[in-house]
């Protein structure tokens, strides 16, 4: 993570324990504490992995059987908004069609956690991106194997 990825980060924990202390945690809190789908899958039949301008560096795994997403799984080095942007990018991959999962876009993963800074606006854009890379490695290395 960038100085200034770890910078912001630290100034999202600190305004989200602010907010925690006056009411219940904020959707990046809560994703942050318990994301789900965390991880990396063992022999995954694909993987995305992305570095952000930023230096956050996000990575998601797919298990794919007949064109369809069986699971998926994501591992970030980086802010709280990206954890949680990979959790939620990996968890609507599941159960789509590989075109179906490609048009996930940021605004559908950005959706569930409400206001996002503006200095973490291309967190669901890392997501978004590190999806689509993951099917596109699986459609080229399907491609290489059939040829
Ligand atoms: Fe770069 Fe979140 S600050 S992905």
């Amino acid at each position: 993570m960038s100085a200034a990825g770890a910078s912001t980060s630290s100034q999202i924990q600190t305004r989200e324990r602010e907010k925690t202390q006056a009411g219940p945690p904020s959707p990046v809190v809560q994703f942050w504490l318990g994301p789900h789908n965390e991880g990396l899958l063992d022999h995954p039949d694909s993987v995305g992995r992305i570095t952000g301008p930023c230096g956050d560096t996000m990575e998601i795994s797919l298990r794919i059987e007949a064109n369809r997403i069986l699971d998926s799984r994501f591992r970030v080095r980086g802010c709280a908004v990206s954890k949680a942007c990979a959790s939620i990018a990996a968890a609507l991959a599941k159960g789509k069609e590989l075109e179906e999962a490609w048009d996930i876009n940021e605004i559908q993963i950005a959706g569930p956690l409400g206001e996002i800074p503006p200095d973490h606006r291309h967190c669901p854009l890392l997501a978004r991106d590190t999806l689509r890379q993951a099917i596109e490695n699986y459609c080229q290395q399907e491609k290489n194997r059939k040829t």
